[in-house]
């Protein structure tokens, strides 16, 4: 299918709600922090098949701001994989070029993790084959609310259009999605890019995330790239 996709009509910009990790599990009678671990590996595939297409930035829903509210073996198991993923796979992103970046209300981590993620952002600073972006403890509503009270905090008594307060928000030199992906079924995107989404294509499809591969992400490129973005005009 490679050869279909014309590089003209590739989205710069993905974001993926990488759901159904917790089913995936519950079919095979497993815990559903084995999904999660299975989710993390269909991660690292879905990175380098987006760096191998040509894909400039990936941004992925690791952990919402409801994500707390899951029991707490699941969101001990979860900071469990962020640990292991930060500390043991950040030299291999390195390696591929990948610069790793973070949006969402970082300070509720724990310190050992704060300190991975900032020495992640440091060392792979000046990689440019893909930008990751790992959505972690992040809520588009939560966002757009850090942005306004920041914009108060800076003393700017200009209008507040658009651009000024996207200078506030967590990632403001990051393009807004082209694409928004869901695996797993739902038709939703759960607070994920809420003010960068207004004009997102939108793909879901039904497959878990832990089975989503290479080829599912060709077929959502293939979707994209039928579509006619019009962004309002007629
Ligand atoms: C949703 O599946 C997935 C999550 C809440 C967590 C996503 C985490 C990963 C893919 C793995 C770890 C990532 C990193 C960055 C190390 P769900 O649990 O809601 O699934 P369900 O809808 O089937 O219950």
């Amino acid at each position: 299918m490679g050869e279909a996709l014309e590089p003209s009509k590739l989205p710069r910009h993905i974001g993926v709600v990488m759901d159904g990790n917790g089913r995936w599990a519950k079919k095979r009678g497993l815990p559903r922090v084995i999904g999660h671990q299975a989710g993390m590996k269909a991660l690292e595939r879905i990175i380098d098949a987006a760096k191998e297409i040509g894909i400039r930035y990936l941004s992925v829903y690791a952990f919402s701001t409801e994500n707390w509210n899951r029991s707490s073996s699941e969101v001990q198991g979860l900071m469990g994989l962020f640990r292991y993923y930060l500390k043991g796979k950040m030299e291999q992103m390195h390696r591929r070029g990948a610069r790793v970046r973070f949006a969402g209300r970082l300070d509720a981590f724990p310190e050992d993790i704060l300190k991975v993620v900032a020495g992640a952002e440091q060392r792979t600073k000046d990689n440019r084959a893909i930008d990751v972006i790992f959505c972690v403890n992040y809520g588009g509503r939560q966002e757009i609310l850090d942005a306004v009270t920041r914009l108060m905090a800076s003393g700017y008594e200009g209008p507040v259009t658009e651009e000024c307060l996207r200078g506030f928000m967590y990632a403001p030199d990051i393009p807004d999605p082209d694409l928004l992906i869901r695996t797993g079924g739902e038709l939703r995107m759960s607070n994920f890019w809420l003010w960068e989404g207004a004009y997102s294509e939108y793909y879901f499809s039904d497959v878990l995330w832990p089975d989503f591969g290479k080829s599912e992400l060709e077929g959502a490129l293939v979707s994209y790239a039928g579509r006619e973005r019009r962004y309002g005009t007629a």
